[in-house]
């Protein structure tokens, strides 16, 4: 069956893992954020397709990716999640050392004098995946010839609602790192992401804190009232506002959404989730709102007045992906007593667990012989957006 727009993705496209690679090869995809990674030789590791990839924050202050693979004999370089090297990435096999900054081989170990001293030293540096950093965010590409001039463009936009993040005069540091591997097709996730009109059934205690309509761009009379009332304060404190929205081409959108009133953060009880504010809030009064970005193929960010918190999928296979997602938090924000694990992971853990479900159960009906492609309702436009970019920058 073809793809028509404003329809479901056909099962052979949902089921088409070399058309999933292309993809990844030919855009930039979310990787963590600066956060995630402070301190010098700090890491996060991630998998995609089966293999294993990881970003670290080198001695010079450039935060690279690099294949999670000795060049000697293939061993895995880090095993956790996140943690810290030291002062050389140290293969734990035959304890090759390689270069923070750019993964050249510093040390064969074992190696005798004549290799070492050689120039087949040189091809033996760690495999470096591009990286770009756009308002501490972090999007790698698995393909040689990754879109700048597309993420040039995307950084020049996002600015003004970034920057007031990005130089605030404090640094960032990650509170917590959640994982969540989904048996479901990761198009499932990313389509059920893009729309709000499961949330009425399916996110009661997420829509205390929003209206639907801030997540799907249906507006509603009651939201454009509360959308009104907040861009004045928002052009009172200086803060930009305005939607720029997965123009046809673009594969991002970003906005700053009002919460309900009285909540000043992302949270189930409205309260802060830490006490030291960040960015544009830092020394000032927290705000009931949220600077979301959401981009094409995989992640929603959502900056508050006192953390940023990040969701991103990746596949894994053609049947599971992993959902990630951080809490980042100012740097000297301390833990017990400017925030607390439940009360800054609930949200998220709560509606992401809420969501796993559905696209489970998504994921299975695709799979089923009585499989066809619904239409999208109206309120679910940016479902039609995801699939329409996903044709076409994957075929
Ligand atoms: S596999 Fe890494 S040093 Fe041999
Ligand atoms: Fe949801």
């Amino acid at each position: 069956m073809a793809y028509k727009t404003g329809y479901g993705l056909p099962a052979d496209v949902i089921w088409d893992r070399a058309q999933m690679e292309r993809l990844f090869e030919r855009k930039w995809f979310f990787v963590g954020m600066r956060g995630d990674v402070p301190k010098k030789r700090g890491y996060l590791k991630f998998e995609l397709f089966g293999e294993e990839y990881f970003i670290l924050h080198g001695n010079d202050g450039v935060i690279r990716c690099f294949v999670n693979r000795c060049a000697h004999q293939s061993a895995r370089l880090v095993n956790d999640r996140t943690g810290r090297c030291a002062a050389r990435i140290i293969c734990p096999n035959h304890q090759w050392a390689f270069d923070p900054n750019g993964g050249a081989l510093i040390h064969a170990s074992h190696m005798p004098d004549r290799f070492k001293q050689s120039d087949e030293c040189k091809h033996y540096s760690l495999t470096e995946i591009p990286l770009r950093e756009a308002g501490m965010m972090l999007f790698a590409c698995l393909g040689d010839e990754p879109p700048h001039d597309e993420i040039d463009r995307m950084t020049e936009i996002i600015a003004p609602y970034t920057d007031p993040f990005s130089n605030a005069g404090h640094g960032y540091k990650r509170a917590y790192f959640h994982t969540e591997i989904i048996e479901a097709n990761w198009l499932m996730v990313m389509i059920n992401n893009r729309e709000c009109c499961h949330c009425a059934q399916n996110h009661k205690d997420l829509l205390k804190l929003f209206d639907p309509s801030s997540f799907n761009g249906a507006f509603t009379p009651e939201y454009e009232m509360l959308l009104c009332q907040a861009q004045a304060r928002w052009d009172d404190k200086g803060l930009a506002w305005k939607e720029q929205a997965f123009e046809p081409d673009e594969n991002f959108r970003i906005a700053r959404y009002p919460m309900a009133a009285g909540f000043k953060s992302i949270s189930f009880d409205g309260e802060l989730v830490s006490q030291k504010l960040i960015g544009p809030f830092a020394g000032r009064q927290p705000e009931e709102g949220t600077l979301s970005f959401w981009l094409n193929p995989n992640c929603w960010v959502h900056f508050t007045s006192d953390h940023i918190a990040t969701n991103w999928v990746l596949p894994l296979s053609e049947n599971r992906c992993a959902l990630y997602t951080s809490w980042i938090v100012h740097e000297d924000a301390v833990e017990g007593e400017d925030y607390n694990e439940a009360h800054m992971k609930d949200v998220w853990l709560v509606t992401n667990a809420e969501d796993v479900g559905l696209c489970m159960s998504m994921s299975e009906g695709a799979r089923s012989k009585y499989y066809k492609p619904g239409p999208f309702s109206p309120p679910e436009q940016f479902c039609t957006q995801f699939c329409d970019w996903y044709m076409k920058h994957s075929q």
